[in-house]
């Protein structure tokens, strides 16, 4: 009978993952960063984090668990571990309504209660900003608002956990069809494209990336280091990934951050029914801390 060759081969090596080794992570996950990990999570998880296993070389869940339970994986393995785990689906001009109603009804009513000539800068927060494609419209659409506020001026802030996204987010590159939902005349004023014709690739302007301010931060963190109350922060598409405990818990740490009168967007499945927090609901999935 001819021998198999049973040499261990990172590249065709499939492990799979024991439901012990399946609950050590979801416990970590949720630790670390509030995600929580079903049962029916566990063959996305398994496929995700056999990326990790291939590039460290090894050959079980159990080993890699080990590895991201000592020392030295918790300060070079659980980022890593992070950023393959998170979901980080996102667009330009994702749920278009909400920036229809920034311009509309948010930024008159803000501008309404204090004078711009003594306003300090508008301040907001994209929390869970991704691959950078809502931060950078919500520069796109202020900007044009500055227009018809002069005087106005703002700054944006976006944060997320994963390392990866935001060096993408940083780098601002983006393909053309990443793009088609960006409006005509904002692609012509804000979007770059490359000066290899053949590329189809697109680049944020200088002026439009340096209107965001990215920064990693991590929700599950007891200090989120502001320095400044937020008027407007869009926390969309990510409590959804929350038990309802840390839902609450986190939308009240927001809360703390947000400026009296200040708004909160959420993604259109994310309701706060039930959830014990100090905001009125002023439009859809759209709320608001009282005065
Ligand atoms: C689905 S994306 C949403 C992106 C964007 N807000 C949107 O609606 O298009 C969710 C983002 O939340 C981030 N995230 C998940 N858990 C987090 C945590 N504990 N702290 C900070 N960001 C987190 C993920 O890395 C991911 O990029």
């Amino acid at each position: 009978m001819k021998e198999q060759n049973t040499e261990y081969n990172p590249q065709t090596f499939t492990a799979v993952m024991s439901n012990r080794d399946f609950s050590r992570l979801s416990e970590v996950i949720y630790h670390e960063c509030g995600i929580k990990m079903s049962d029916a999570k566990k063959v996305m998880l398994e496929a995700r984090l056999r990326k990790r296993l291939r590039e460290l070389c090894m050959k079980s869940f159990a080993e890699y668990c080990d590895y991201l339970l000592s020392p030295k994986g918790i300060e070079n393995e659980l980022f890593q571990m992070i950023n393959e785990v998170t979901t980080n689906k996102t667009d330009f001009f994702r749920e278009p309504r909400h920036f229809e109603y920034l311009v509309n009804t948010v930024l008159p009513e803000l501008l309404r209660m204090t004078d711009l000539r003594t306003r300090r800068s508008l301040n907001i927060w994209s929390a869970g900003c991704s691959t950078g494609e809502e931060p950078y419209t919500l520069a796109m659409v202020m900007s044009e608002a500055v227009l018809q506020y002069p005087g106005l001026s703002f700054m944006i802030l976006a944060t997320d956990i994963s390392t990866k996204v935001l060096e993408k987010a940083v780098r601002a590159v983006y393909e053309m069809e990443r793009v088609e939902t960006v409006p005509l005349e904002m692609k012509k004023k804000y979007l770059l494209r490359s000066r290899n014709k053949s590329s189809d690739l697109v680049r944020m302007s200088p002026k439009l990336r340096s209107l965001v301010r990215f920064r990693r931060l991590n929700f599950m963190e007891g200090d989120f280091g502001m320095r400044e109350p937020m008027d407007v922060i869009f926390c969309r598409n990510v409590i959804i990934y929350f038990d309802r405990q840390t839902q609450e818990k986190l939308i009240n740490r927001f809360c703390e951050h947000l400026a009296p009168g200040g708004y909160l967007f959420m993604g259109h499945s994310e309701t706060l029914n039930g959830l014990n927090v100090p905001l009125v609901s002023v439009g859809s999935t759209v709320y608001r801390k009282p005065l």
